[in-house]
């Protein structure tokens, strides 16, 4: 009987292959890559928020995102206000069950800061079809530096189960581009 304690009897192993050896470095090197390539895309990935983040109250955040809304408001869809906020702007975008407010109307390559926060639980800025993902916190603002790169319509989905209508916390943001002539959609 062999235990952890007692070395088996006789010669139970074989030297490695010379492939098995050259494998493993192989595999080891990779690993080295991968290893890298974490520090190394922090830095070079361009896909690092703005840094820019707050606490906030609830209520606070939402008077300021009203005030941008008012400001900046151009018409309506579904009941929720459009919002074509000028160049530079710092724009809003309220979370709360099951709704995104307001729909943005943004201009391709003009680069905004876009402020998200939540007015009650946990949500998940999910941008569709691009592959654009945040975490939108009840009680902090967190804010993204966004230049559209492509004009079109984007759903916002919420990727952070909220509740019963989780599903349906949908949110739009239209993308014009005004270099584009006629502009698509007979402009606004
Ligand atoms: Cu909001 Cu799920």
């Amino acid at each position: 009987m062999n235990t952890g304690l007692q070395s088996p009897t006789g010669v139970w192993w074989k030297p490695a292959h010379r492939a098995e050896k050259i494998w493993v470095r192989i595999a080891f090197a990779w690993c080295m890559v991968l290893f890298a390539m974490m520090p190394l895309w922090h830095l070079k990935g361009a896909q690092n928020p703005a840094g820019i983040r707050a606490r906030v109250d609830p209520g606070a955040y939402a008077r300021r995102a009203r005030e941008f809304i008012d400001a900046y408001k151009v018409g309506e869809q579904n009941g929720f206000a459009v919002v074509e906020p000028p160049a530079g702007a710092d724009i809003y975008l309220i979370a709360q069950m099951w709704q995104w407010e307001p729909v943005l109307r943004l201009r391709k390559g003009v680069q905004y800061t876009l402020h998200l926060s939540s007015l009650d639980v946990n949500h998940g800025f999910s941008l569709t079809p691009v592959n654009l993902n945040f975490q939108v916190v009840p009680g902090y603002d967190y804010a993204l530096r966004v230049t559209p790169t492509a004009a079109g319509e984007f759903s916002v989905v919420c990727n952070e189960f909220c509740g019963i209508n989780h599903h349906t916390m949908v949110g739009r943001v239209i993308v014009i581009d005004d270099t584009a002539s006629p502009a698509p959609g007979g402009g606004r």
